[in-house]
């Protein structure tokens, strides 16, 4: 046998009352929804209609209890439709699904509403909803009385006295909750969810009636400039986030029904730091902090939008994530390019700043969007050896783009580079080397090179056949102390004069010097592994250049002493390795304690100490 389901409706009531939404101050959203979106409707039947909401903060006398009315002007209810929407739990007459709620709630995209539901929210603050309604569709409607209870229970009455066309609603506070009936939290609810709203929303508080949103959607007023319009929404901006920001930037879309203004930071957020925004839905208030409506790459605006084509989530503080939003945000990402690509051409100057506050979202923009790097790449600021400048003042010096991508190889380069008088780039900060690897590619005729040790050695000078014959003895003893090393010695002259000698190494000889660091941590088994992987020995993969215009290294050549050479030649090669802030491993950890300790007895000897 079949059975319905059966329903407690206490539980239900409590359910989507009490756990559904955010807190007790959605009741007041709910009712301007429900007034709005009943004017709406009014408007379909009579397009003249305009349509206004009041609220009225009743204050207690003697031991009453403060209580509120709520009135609209809007489309009021008949009989049937009370029964039938009012009383009907997650019934609407919104859905325009063909149930036959009647010609003026054909069309949902006009309307809030859509669950059915949210009059509910009104329990958490009241222990009945007292309704009066009178249907616009006909003039000789009556005016009904309808009182719900949270128990479930509802009981209709027509009235004799008549008024208004429209819907009256009427909470009386329940004890616990005096704080959401007081003037200001009214006021203040009132104007933060309807403060777009297109009919005026008046609330009167103690013999004192104010219109809460007089002053409408900043973005959509007239004003006499362009500036000026800026000036009156970096004004709006600092009312509202307490932020004077450095610019504002309106936003429209067509497609996707979109409007409103986005706030660029002052400051560099953290790139981790989500930005949250203010949203408006059909220019009601939805969420204060709505995520996933931008670009990740913009964290450094924040939005104040209006959006007529994003669906709520049942809550109605946040918006469901589908191709809608998808929709949203890429049409939002573009205007902000657009933005960005305007300035370039319209205010450099205050791009240079903006970028200078902003280049981390900037450099991950660029690294997805070519015409966007075309625009910017050169505006960036980069370090190079003779000092921070931007792209382009680099490329306007320097045929090719030189840069190392690692901050250690850059400190040891950028020494030889300077003396050279060779410009090079420290691209070693987030995204720098990924955005100079497109350059390219993205600029037609743009070269760039990675620099290494190696490619600054080609411009260095070879010596002379007499230098050559001074330095011989030299030279091959230090390439016989270093073979175990699968380091090879080359003698050059370069500057700057100071640096004795350069260790380079090639583009693979990472890899190598890392094979060896782990054999000597792992096991027999393993390190025949990595002896196999390093693939056959390919010889030194690792040069020391020597440089004969250095003092130490001319004098080194006159040494005749074997020993003394061999214990100056290593100890170079450990000093250079350091310098070009490689790792050492054991050996070269050993060679360098021993080296230490030698010279130490050496000096002590030349000084005559003698053994003991
Ligand atoms: N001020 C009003 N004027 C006219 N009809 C109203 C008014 N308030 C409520 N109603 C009727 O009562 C129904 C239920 O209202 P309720 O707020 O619970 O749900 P909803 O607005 O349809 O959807 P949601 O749960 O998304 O708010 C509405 O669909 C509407 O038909
Ligand atoms: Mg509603």
């Amino acid at each position: 046998v079949d059975y319905p389901f059966k329903i407690h409706l206490r539980g239900i009531i409590d359910l989507l009352s009490h756990h559904l939404y955010s807190g007790p101050q959605v009741f007041l959203r709910e009712l301007l929804q429900n007034g709005v979106d009943a004017i709406r409707a009014r408007q379909q039947l009579e397009p003249g209609h305009a349509g206004e909401i009041a609220v009225e903060v009743i204050e207690p006398r003697g031991r009453g209890r403060p209580a509120l009315a709520f009135v609209d002007d809007g489309i009021g209810l008949t009989d049937e439709e009370i029964h039938r929407f009012l009383s009907t739990i997650g019934e609407s007459s919104k859905r325009g699904d063909g149930a036959g709620a009647g010609a003026a709630w054909e069309r949902p995209v006009d309307f809030l509403g859509q669950f059915g539901i949210g009059l509910l929210s009104c329990f958490i603050v009241c222990d009945e909803i007292v309704v009066l309604t009178r249907s616009a569709r006909r003039p000789e409607a009556p005016t009904i009385e309808w009182r719900g209870r949270p128990d479930g229970t509802y009981s209709v009455k027509t009235l004799d006295q008549s008024i208004a066309p429209g819907t009256q609603v009427y909470l009386t506070c329940k004890t616990g909750h005096e704080e959401f009936f007081t003037p200001e939290h009214v006021r203040e609810s009132a104007a933060r969810y309807g403060g777009l709203l297109p009919c005026p929303v008046r609330v009167a508080a103690g013999g004192d009636t104010r219109t809460v949103n007089e002053e409408g959607a900043p973005w959509r007023r007239r004003f006499e400039s362009e500036r000026e319009r800026t000036e009156g929404l970096l004004e709006y901006g600092r009312n509202l986030f307490g932020i004077d920001f450095f610019d504002a930037v309106p936003l429209r879309s067509e497609s996707c029904r979109l409007d409103g203004v986005a706030f660029v930071l002052p400051f560099a957020p953290s790139p981790a730091a989500r930005q949250s925004h203010r949203v408006y839905l059909k220019d009601m208030l939805v969420s204060e902090n709505a995520e996933g409506l931008l670009p990740d790459w913009a964290f450094f605006v924040r939005c104040v939008v209006n959006t007529e084509a994003l669906r709520p989530t049942a809550s109605r503080d946040a918006f469901v994530d589908d191709e809608a939003l998808g929709d949203a945000r890429e049409a939002l990402g573009e205007q902000l390019r657009a933005y960005l690509l305007g300035l370039s051409s319209g205010d450099p100057r205050r791009l240079r700043r903006l970028i200078a506050l902003h280049s981390l979202t900037i450099k991950a923009l660029a690294l997805h969007d070519d015409e966007f790097y075309r625009l910017f790449v050169d505006w960036l600021d980069f370090e190079t050896s003779h000092g921070t400048m931007t792209l382009g003042e680099y490329r306007r010096r320097n045929d090719v783009v030189r840069f190392v991508p690692d901050l250690d190889r850059f400190r040891q380069i950028a020494r030889v580079a300077l003396a050279q008088g060779v410009c090079v780039i420290n691209a070693a900060y987030t995204y720098d080397a990924e955005l100079l690897a497109r350059l390219p590619s993205v600029i037609e005729g743009a070269r760039i090179e990675l620099v290494e040790p190696s490619v600054l050695a080609q411009g260095f000078e070879d010596p002379t056949l007499d230098e050559r014959d001074e330095a011989f003895e030299l030279v091959r003893l230090a390439d016989e102390v270093l073979a175990p090393y699968q380091c090879a010695v080359e003698l050059k002259k370069f500057f700057p004069e100071g640096l004795p000698a350069l260790y380079s190494t090639d583009p693979d000889a990472g890899l190598y010097r890392s094979l060896d660091e782990a054999k000597e941590v792992s096991n027999p088994l393993w390190s025949s592994v990595l002896e196999h992987l390093a693939g056959p020995s390919a010889g030194p993969h690792a040069r020391l250049f020597l440089n004969y215009l250095n003092p130490m290294i001319r004098r080194m050549a006159r040494v005749r002493d074997p020993a003394l050479l061999r214990r100056t030649v290593e100890m170079l090669y450990i000093q250079s390795l350091l310098l070009g802030h490689q790792p050492l491993n054991t050996r070269e950890l050993t060679l360098l304690n021993e080296g230490l300790i030698g010279l130490i007895e050496w000096g002590l000897a030349a000084q005559g100490g003698g053994h003991d």
